[in-house]
């Protein structure tokens, strides 16, 4: 039997007082639906069909894509209705897995337990054992211990009540079991809704098997209906993250105060300060350390760099030895070079820093090259724009700029060159030059500053 999956996705969400659909909330700066799908592929199902609800062109933009296909349930009436409109889709002979866009964090593993117990030709459940049940529909078991029925709280008695085993609504069986079953239910219940957990009591009246497998634990098979469900959510995720790097290595000073949100590769003896905020594809090398209060996102960072406090680092490349900060901001299309320092207040744009150079503080250095053993002094601007076009500026090797100096592209500056403090450069300076462009300083001896009472 080939497996295909289907994803609920059709709720209002209306404790989430949004005017987003849930399922596009974000979790680790993706959204929910998304974590789902994630999930849903790496099982290498043959179609996953996804359930959405009238606002559903926002949902399909995001999970478009290969595998999947929306059906529209244009009226909520009920997980048992919401799973009939996608099972004409799915081939008779599959073997159907349903899953919830807003349960994020279940895992592959347990769901492969789960699509065993269907292979087996049962009802396969994912149940969780909780040690408060509210909310929950109840898992009901026979004398023998053998599951008979589902009961959802708002129909239970006291008694069913108190049972905290309870159902995480993932289940899996054949698609021609479950549409003869969801054929039969009805919605004679306090939401007039019809329950996919109907079918429960009726696969033991048919006397097909019902297996349960019980999910490792709540984190996984939590929902997500409100803000601070998703607070808690967001934690344990990140939690996950933190466990996973130190796992592999990487010293987290607080897994508490550290946030992943994408992949992250890291080698070994990295260690994260505090609040540090990782997107995208962050790849980090040996021994990197990142200070307190950065955000990198999307670059690669090689061996022993060391990235100070309060930092931005986006889609940039930084090799071995480089050190950046306290308070720098890298931006997209920078390629900075073995042991070149970047210092405090610096801005460095879509610009190539070469071996050793130096730009230590105060500066803006965009579409710019920058040579080897050159050194950027404290305020230089690199003029890169005039209102309609960007312009490069070149500066070889082993150039010195003084401080306050103003480059206005294009330029080139040669290898070499020497460029006075205060300096306002508009031509090319040859190599091995110095170039100022500042007024000379003169002199007014016995100089009296006016004063108050008008004498001088
Ligand atoms: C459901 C289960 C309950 C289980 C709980 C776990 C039923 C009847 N109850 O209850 O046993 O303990 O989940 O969280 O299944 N949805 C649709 N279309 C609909 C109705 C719902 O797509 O017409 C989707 C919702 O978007 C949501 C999911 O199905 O993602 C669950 O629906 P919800 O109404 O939240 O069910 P619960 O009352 O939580
Ligand atoms: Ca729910």
């Amino acid at each position: 039997m080939s497996l295909e999956v289907i994803i609920l996705a059709a709720g209002k969400g209306k404790r989430m007082r949004s005017g987003l659909p849930k399922v596009l909330h974000t979790l680790a700066g993706k959204p929910l639906i998304n974590h789902v799908l994630e999930t849903a592929r790496a099982l290498a199902p043959r179609a996953i069909h996804v359930v959405c609800g009238p606002d559903h062109q926002a949902v399909q933009a995001v999970a478009g894509g290969d595998l999947v296909q929306c059906v529209v349930q244009a009226e909520q009436l009920g997980t048992g209705h919401a799973v009939l409109q996608a099972l004409p889709q799915a081939g008779p002979e599959a073997l159907v897995l349903v899953l919830y866009a807003d349960v994020p964090l279940v895992s592959g593993d347990t769901l492969r337990a789960v699509i065993d117990g269907a292979a087996q030709g049962a009802l396969s459940l994912l149940t969780v054992v909780v040690d408060d049940p509210g909310g929950y529909g109840r898992i009901l078991r026979d004398a023998q211990g053998r599951i008979a029925g589902i009961v959802e709280e708002r129909d239970a008695s006291d008694d069913q009540r108190n049972i905290n085993e309870v159902n995480t609504g993932i289940l899996a069986a054949s698609a021609r079991a479950l549409e003869g079953w969801l054929a039969r239910i009805g919605d004679d219940n306090d939401q007039n809704e019809f329950y996919l957990t109907d079918v429960v009591a009726l696969a033991r009246q048919d006397g097909t098997a019902i297996h349960a497998t019980a999910a490792p634990g709540k984190e996984e098979v939590l929902g997500v209906n409100s803000r601070q469900d998703l607070a808690i959510l967001e934690r344990a995720y990140q939690r996950r993250m933190a466990q996973a790097l130190m796992s592999r290595g990487v010293t987290v000073i607080d897994p508490n105060r550290l946030d992943v949100r994408g992949r992250i590769t890291a080698g070994r003896d990295c260690a994260l300060d505090v609040n540090v905020v990782l997107e995208g594809n962050v790849e980090l090398g040996d021994r990197v350390t990142i200070g307190p209060n950065n955000v990198i996102r999307d670059s690669t960072i090689g061996d022993d760099v060391v990235v100070l406090a309060n930092c931005v680092i986006e889609q940039a490349s930084i090799a071995a030895g480089v050190r950046i900060g306290p308070f720098a901001r890298i931006r997209p299309g920078t390629r900075v070079q073995q042991q070149v320092h970047i210092g405090n207040f610096v801005e460095i744009k879509n610009s190539e820093l070469r071996t050793g150079a130096k730009v230590n503080h105060l500066s803006y250095v965009g579409d710019t090259t920058v040579g080897r053993n050159t050194n950027i002094g404290a305020g230089v601007i690199t003029c890169n724009y005039d209102g309609a076009h960007k312009h490069r500026t070149e500066i070889g090797d082993d150039v010195f700029i003084g401080s306050n100096c103003q480059l206005v592209a294009p330029v080139t500056i040669d290898q070499g060159a020497t460029i006075g403090a205060g300096s306002t450069i508009t031509n090319d300076v040859p190599e091995r030059t110095l170039a100022v462009t500042r007024a000379r300083q003169r002199h007014v001896a016995g100089w009296r500053r006016p004063s108050k009472d008008g004498k001088r």
